[in-house]
């Protein structure tokens, strides 16, 4: 991405961030499928996460009320510390402008993700403005982006390029960070 491919900036105040509920699943699944990067799932797929993990999905609303960007994420079962990022998208109308970052930092800070202290996600190798994203908050808390194997491609039914690992932290709860 060059300078000159990215979007006028918008005021990240010109957001509104908030959790999701059950409305929004038909939203989550239109923009995810409008930034033709992201995995797309079934519409049932996007009502259920924004129903039962609503607390730990996050949307930025742009103040025409369209949709801007969305973190669908939760905290896995068996790792009460982990809040792991399953897609993080910014609509192409946004990108490149922050509103990315300024995503995950909100996401970070929602209460149902205060007991977590690291954040993971997986990231094929080719998708380089997601990797770019999670090392940009890594150095922002000032904690190493690792990465590790993990969804092997052998694990998926149909052709699937594998999903190594990003791990990041642990990040400490008391220190203030800018969202
Ligand atoms: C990945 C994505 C969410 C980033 O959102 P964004 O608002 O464009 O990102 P930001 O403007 O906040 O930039 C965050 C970092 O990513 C980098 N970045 C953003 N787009 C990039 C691109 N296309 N190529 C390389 N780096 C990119 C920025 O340079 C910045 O890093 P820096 O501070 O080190 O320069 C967005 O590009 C997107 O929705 N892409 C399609 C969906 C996707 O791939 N999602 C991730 C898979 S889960």
């Amino acid at each position: 991405m060059t300078s000159t491919d990215r979007n006028p900036p918008h005021p990240h105040h010109a957001f509104v961030f908030r959790t999701a509920h059950s409305r929004d699943g038909a939203a989550l699944w239109h923009l995810v499928r409008d930034t033709r990067a992201l995995e797309l799932n079934s519409p049932y797929f996007y009502v259920l996460f924004a129903t039962d993990f609503g607390q730990t999905c996050l949307v930025a609303e742009a103040p025409d009320g369209r949709l801007a960007g969305l973190v669908i994420g939760y905290v896995p079962p068996t790792q009460a510390d982990t809040a792991f990022v399953w897609q993080v998208g910014v609509h192409p109308d946004f990108q490149g402008q922050g509103l990315g970052l300024q995503l995950l930092q909100q996401w970070w800070a929602l209460p149902a993700l205060s007991t977590c202290r690291w954040l993971t996600a997986t990231v094929a190798d080719d998708n380089t403005a997601s990797r770019a994203l999670f090392e940009r908050f890594a150095r922002e808390h000032g904690r190493p982006c690792e990465r590790r194997p993990h969804f092997t491609a052998d694990l998926f039914p149909i052709d699937h390029p594998a999903e190594p690992l990003l791990r990041i932290g642990p990040i400490d709860r008391g220190r203030p960070v800018p969202v």
